[in-house]
């Protein structure tokens, strides 16, 4: 989406003859989103894309799982380290949460995916650990710790980890927090001009967006594709491998940003989670959490108010750092909270009174990074996640407001 882009060779203009050079015609491919009523581009393959010649259905696990309401209503703390199984990074993914809008699921990638299609809605992939490639029709993406990779809708890709540089070196394992939207993820309409330019004020630019190395070209015949759509996983089996782009442009395509690259916007007093907005999706948004600078009032608090969300649940992934508003509750790198609508939650009992202390005591930065998603639909709790839950954490305030 974010804006015109050009690999590889493309002709002229749109939809004239393209000729390979050694005979015959590129097949040119619209991938266009809301018919032909949004951003889209034209992708030219040396085969047709159109080309299968076998579907077989598959089981599947994520869309088998039936998640429940969070009910008797609790804020919940869930350890990623305690999940158990890993897989690959497209159908290795434990869900945790979702509704009808979005799914979040976690994944502890043990080797290179299928190549995979998900026609259901974009993803953002947030890598938490490790490196990995990323492969599509459009190009690849070498991804890194802190990246989300935004897969739109529809991209044939795939995730291999990347390999130590040397045997002697143990890669670090990959791990992913992956949001599946039932819709498009965007930057937020709001950090952008009325043609889609990112304006003055928004926490990252264009610059900051990592488009796809490309294009990509693989050989093979009867190549494997597995596709979800609202109907769940089917093996399609295609004439020719689906990586033989030569050239596309447009507006539509895969791309990263690091989470390093966020400006964190800072006031005098403390400023509510929108400033930290990173994207948004149908009926929910994605921000991002990162060092900086405490607020800068002499009197200023600088850790979060006790908050209702009235109108949505809001879940919290712990990337890094040390989180003062939590401590005491459990809380560290590699947590994922979720505080649902109905409930008030805030810093734990005396968080607020200690960092006070730290500021007195020279302290003038946080250096927690976080990924928060903030639905406008109840989520929903998958099984997958009540191994990984810790039972404690709906009574860690009363315990430290009683200790
Ligand atoms: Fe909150």
């Amino acid at each position: 989406m974010p804006y015109y882009r050009v690999a590889g060779e493309i002709p002229r203009k749109r939809h004239i003859r393209f000729n390979r050079p050694e005979g015959g015609l590129y097949a040119e491919e619209l991938m266009g989103e809301e018919g032909f009523s949004s951003d889209s581009s034209l992708l030219y393959h040396v085969h047709p894309p159109t080309a299968i010649v076998k579907s077989e259905a598959l089981g599947d696990i994520a869309a088998e799982t039936v998640l429940a309401p969070n009910h008797p209503l609790l804020p919940r703390h869930y350890r990623t380290q305690d999940l158990a199984g890993s897989g690959d990074l497209a159908l290795g993914r434990q869900p945790l949460m979702g509704n009808d809008d979005v799914r979040i699921s976690f994944v502890t990638a043990d080797g290179p995916s299928d190549l995979y299609r998900n026609s259901i809605g974009d993803e953002a992939v947030y890598l938490h650990t490790g490196a990995v490639r990323f492969e599509s029709v459009y190009g690849t993406i070498d991804a890194v710790a802190g990246d989300y990779v935004i897969v739109p809708r529809g991209t044939i890709h795939r995730w291999t980890p990347a390999g130590p540089a040397s045997h002697a070196v143990r890669p670090e394992p990959v791990q992913a927090l992956v949001i599946e939207a039932r819709g498009h993820i965007r930057p937020p309409r709001r950090y952008l001009s009325q043609t889609g330019q990112f304006l003055e004020h928004a926490p990252y630019c264009e610059r900051d967006l990592r488009g796809v190395a490309g294009p990509l070209i693989a050989d093979g015949e009867d190549v494997p594709v597995i596709v979800r759509n609202r109907g769940g996983l089917t093996r399609f089996t295609y004439a020719y491998h689906p990586f033989d782009v030569v050239g596309w442009d447009g507006y539509l395509y895969p791309y990263a940003f690091n989470i390093a690259d966020f400006e964190p916007i800072v006031k005098r007093t403390h400023a509510p989670p929108p400033v930290h907005q990173t994207f948004e999706g149908p009926n929910f948004v994605i921000c991002s959490f990162c060092p900086r600078p405490f607020d800068f009032d002499p009197r200023s608090v600088p850790i979060p108010y006790n908050h209702h969300n009235v109108d949505s649940d809001e879940m919290m992934f712990y990337v890094a750092g040390d989180y003062s508003a939590r401590q005491g509750s459990g809380v560290g790198v590699g947590s994922i909270t979720l505080h649902p609508s109905g409930f008030t939650h805030g810093p734990t009992p005396g968080a607020v009174e200690a960092v006070i202390r730290g500021m007195e005591a020279g302290r003038t930065t946080t250096d927690e990074t976080a990924v928060m998603i903030d639905t406008f639909r109840p989520l929903l709790l998958a099984p997958q996640a009540a191994e990984a839950e810790d039972p404690e954490y709906a009574w860690s305030w009363a315990r430290a407001a009683r200790a």
